[in-house]
């Protein structure tokens, strides 16, 4: 997602941004620009797609001397991937980069343009360039100006601010999304969305509190309404980009409470849903949907089925990919075909969705890589905003996939009339409190740490649950085999009893996903029969249950989603922590590719 980098001091300036936000580029972006001020000019440069393009257009431009620039790469959310939609905005004399959003900028926008001010882009973001600006026009200080400029927006934000009228000097403002400050021996300083620009540059950094708003000179760092307090950066550049955690599987894990809101954001309103990518008449003669995928991708459709069918009561088939390719499908065009892919270049669902085009079907993709041949290929896409997932087993792509397709489903309800306005609303307040889930789920992670040294050794995992928490079941014992190397298989807990169950014994290791806002006592009686065959069982549920050799207690929650996501995590973390015990490469498992571009 977006990225911010900003610099003052002696050197060329360009090349410490376009350097910066090299270093942010794994978070994944569709286009970048930067603002260089010195001796009272600013130059502003922009180009869509990879930073290369950048560099291609600012190739005969470099600076020589003190100055300052800010620079971001941007992952679009409001409005299209062009130039004109990149930062820096600029005003008459100022230009702004930002991460977050603006909740507030259609009505700023308005009294603006009821002010007389034409805007350029589609972003919320270019508000604040001229509200800056409109402020400036009022007051005789600057920094006042972007106070009573910062004081209007609600939201999250992270702001730099350079403007002819200041030169040198960079303004800041941040709230609820993270920014930091770095500075060096050699009097230079440092702006930066996240830790890994600044390693190897500043010598110590100060991360921004919510709520922090200042500027900064080469010879003045002012603060409002507390003082920075600095710290020592240490890391190479590997670790930064691993923000910490031992492995990118884990951050990613970490990451998805952030990811969820990036992919809610501007679609999952109060009281409606919205997506942009699909046009007015897209869904006319619709009458059933065919989802197709590969993996994990196939496991977030297997879910999504059972949501389709329940709140949009329409009808789902669901396909895997290198299957659906041969069995000469009948493909009728009242059918969607919705292919879900996390790299967008899976070499099986590229060709099913070559097919559905063929057969003359509407298409739509649900990716996570804007520009993969998936994404260029369907009629139209979702993106899933995920952010790149560098870990080989897949997490927050997962997470990310299953929450559009269900806003999907509730998008198709509310199309089809199968939900009223009231049910609507009150699914997408379950909605809204998903990322909390995912935040509170990380709870446990101790728990499966601890618990993870039980679990290195017996015959094999069944990975159990019902409805939702079937496709769930499949994707954590998928998440188990691919990183531990351990056997491990997912089944609908019913169907135990019909082969499966011949295998119990106290090593074969249960783990029973047993929600209690689906047809938990259900699934109780089939761990139950398992337990009978002295199968060790671990219950992950937030129902303590006197059968399980283990438990994790999960939060209780209203909504079987919201205990899909949490349950997730716990799926994830465990995986990983015994993958970890075993002394294995988390983020590249042997034998398995990120991107599967073979048949
Ligand atoms: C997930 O952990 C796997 N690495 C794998 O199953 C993956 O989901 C599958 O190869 C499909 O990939 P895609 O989502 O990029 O199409």
């Amino acid at each position: 997602m977006c990225g911010i980098v900003g610099y003052i001091g002696k050197r060329e300036i360009k090349s410490r941004l376009i350097e910066g936000l090299r270093e942010l580029e794994y978070r994944g972006y569709d286009s970048a620009g930067i603002a260089v001020m010195q001796n009272g000019r600013i130059d502003s440069f922009k180009a869509v797609g990879k930073l290369s393009n950048l560099e291609e257009k600012t190739k005969s431009f470099s600076t020589d001397g003190l100055g300052a620039g800010i620079g971001h790469t941007r992952w679009a959310t409001h409005g299209k991937p062009t130039e004109l939609n990149a930062h820096p905005h600029m005003g008459e004399y100022s230009y702004v980069v930002h991460n977050g959003i603006i909740e507030n900028y259609r009505e700023i926008k308005q009294m603006l343009q009821e002010e007389g001010v034409a805007f350029l882009s589609q972003t919320d973001t270019e508000v604040i360039v001229h509200l800056f600006e409109l402020e400036a026009q009022r007051r005789s200080d600057l920094f006042d100006a972007f106070k009573a400029t910062i004081e209007q927006l609600d939201g999250a934000y992270a702001v730099l601010l350079v403007t002819q009228k200041a030169p040198d000097t960079i303004f800041f403002a941040r709230k609820g999304s993270p920014m930091i400050i770095g500075r060096n021996d050699e009097g230079e300083l440092f702006f930066a969305s996240s830790d890994a620009p600044l390693i190897g540059e500043a010598k110590e950094v100060a991360y921004m509190e919510d709520g922090t708003i200042g500027y900064v000179t080469p010879d003045t760092i002012h603060a409002e309404p507390e003082n920075l307090v600095f710290v020592p950066l240490s890391g190479d550049k590997a670790t930064a980009q691993k923000g910490g955690y031992r492995f990118f599987m884990e951050k990613e894990i970490y990451e998805q409470y952030d990811v969820m809101s990036d992919t809610m954001m501007g679609r999952v309103l109060d009281s409606d849903i919205f997506f942009e990518e699909i046009g007015d008449s897209f869904l006319d003669g619709i009458t059933r949907i065919k989802l197709c995928a590969c993996g994990t991708s196939y496991h977030a459709a297997l879910a999504s089925g059972y949501l389709f069918e329940r709140l949009s009561k329409i009808p789902v088939n669901v396909e895997i990919a290198s299957e659906f390719r041969y069995k000469e499908p009948l493909l009728g065009s009242d059918t969607l075909f919705i292919v879900i892919s996390q790299s967008g270049e899976t070499a099986d669902t590229l060709e099913a969705l070559r097919m559905a085009k063929e057969a003359g079907l509407k298409t739509l993709a649900i990716c996570n890589v804007d520009n993969s041949s998936i994404v260029r290929l369907a009629d139209t896409t979702i993106l899933t905003r995920a952010g790149i997932e560098k870990g080989v087993a897949s997490t927050k792509a997962f997470a990310t996939q299953v929450m559009v397709l269900w806003m999907l489903s509730l998008y198709f309800a509310k199309r089809r009339g199968s939900m009223d306005t009231e049910a609507i609303k009150e699914e997408l307040r379950f909605m809204h409190y998903v990322p909390k889930v995912l935040q509170k789920s990380l709870e446990v992670h101790e728990k499966c740490k601890r618990l993870s040294k039980r679990y290195l050794h017996g015959h094999g995992f069944f990975f159990i649950g019902r409805d939702i928490f079937f496709p769930l079941a499949l994707e954590g014992a998928l998440k188990l085999k691919e990183i531990s190397y351990l056997h491990a298989e997912g089944y609908p807990a019913g169907e135990m009893k019909h082969g499966p169950i011949a295998l119990a014994d106290a090593e074969l290791f249960t783990i029973a996903l047993m929600p209690k806002t689906l047809l938990y006592d259900k699934t109780k009686s089939n761990v139950e029969e398992l337990s009978a065959r002295d199968s060790t069982i671990l219950s992950i549920s937030p129902e303590m249950f006197d059968l399980a050799d283990d438990f994790i207690l999960t939060h209780p929650h209203n909504h079987p989603m919201l205990e899909f996501f949490e349950m997730m995590v716990v799926e994830q973390l465990l995986a990983m922590e015994i993958a970890i015990r075993l002394g294995n490469d988390v983020d590249m498992p042997r034998n398995l590719a990120k991107s599967v571009t073979v048949e």
